[in-house]
């Protein structure tokens, strides 16, 4: 088994989602950017990069979102089917199970804005930027949105006691720059 396969069979644990889900600060900022940038999503096409449960295709649609590319390459894809099923989005939202960087979407049609929560411990632990920007280069409209856009991170010096060194580090998605 690759380390591809390894990563994407991670995300097939519920558990994982459940603990993303209820870490509110996160899923009640990625709700309120949309909520309050509703001209970047209503009526636009737009691609989640990685959407696993589906919630922020969820929140696209709500706001009157036209088509949503729900794209998540491991199994929780079938998962998410249900859950857009239940919420009666099924003509709204298309859930792709596929890797990013398979999809290949009709007529070569391109996005108004990408929106994915691609962040991992220290920014960019996850290893999941590189996927994202591919999307945005195949996918994205010249005149675009990404969410997030920008992302920063902070890093201070520090003493410890026991390693007589170390840096902290803190991770700053910049989500809330197009927020009103
Ligand atoms: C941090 S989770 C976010 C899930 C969901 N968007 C949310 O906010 O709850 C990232 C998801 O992206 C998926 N993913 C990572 N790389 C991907 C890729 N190259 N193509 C498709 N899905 C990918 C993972 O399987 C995982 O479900």
């Amino acid at each position: 088994m690759d380390n591809n396969q390894e990563y994407f069979m991670s995300y097939e644990d519920l558990e994982i989602h459940r603990l993303m889900l209820e870490d509110t600060s996160r899923t009640e900022m990625y709700r309120k950017v949309i909520n309050d940038n509703r001209k970047y999503f209503n009526n636009k096409v737009i691609m989640d990069v990685g959407c696993g449960t589906g919630i922020l295709s969820l929140f696209c649609a709500q706001v009157g979102a036209k088509k949503v590319y729900a794209v998540e390459a491991s199994n929780i894809a079938n998962i998410a089917k249900e859950i857009v099923k239940e919420n009666n989005f099924v003509d709204i939202i298309e859930v792709i199970h596929s890797k990013v960087e398979d999809v290949v979407l009709p007529n070569n049609e391109k996005v108004d804005a990408i929106i994915s929560e691609w962040m991992g411990f220290y920014l960019l632990h996850e290893g999941m930027l590189d996927s994202v920007l591919a999307a945005r280069d195949k996918f994205l409209k010249k005149d675009g949105e990404m969410f997030p856009e920008s992302a920063a991170i902070y890093v201070a010096p520090l003493f410890h006691p026991y390693t007589k060194s170390g840096i902290i580090l803190m991770e700053h998605p910049c989500l809330h720059l197009l927020s009103t």
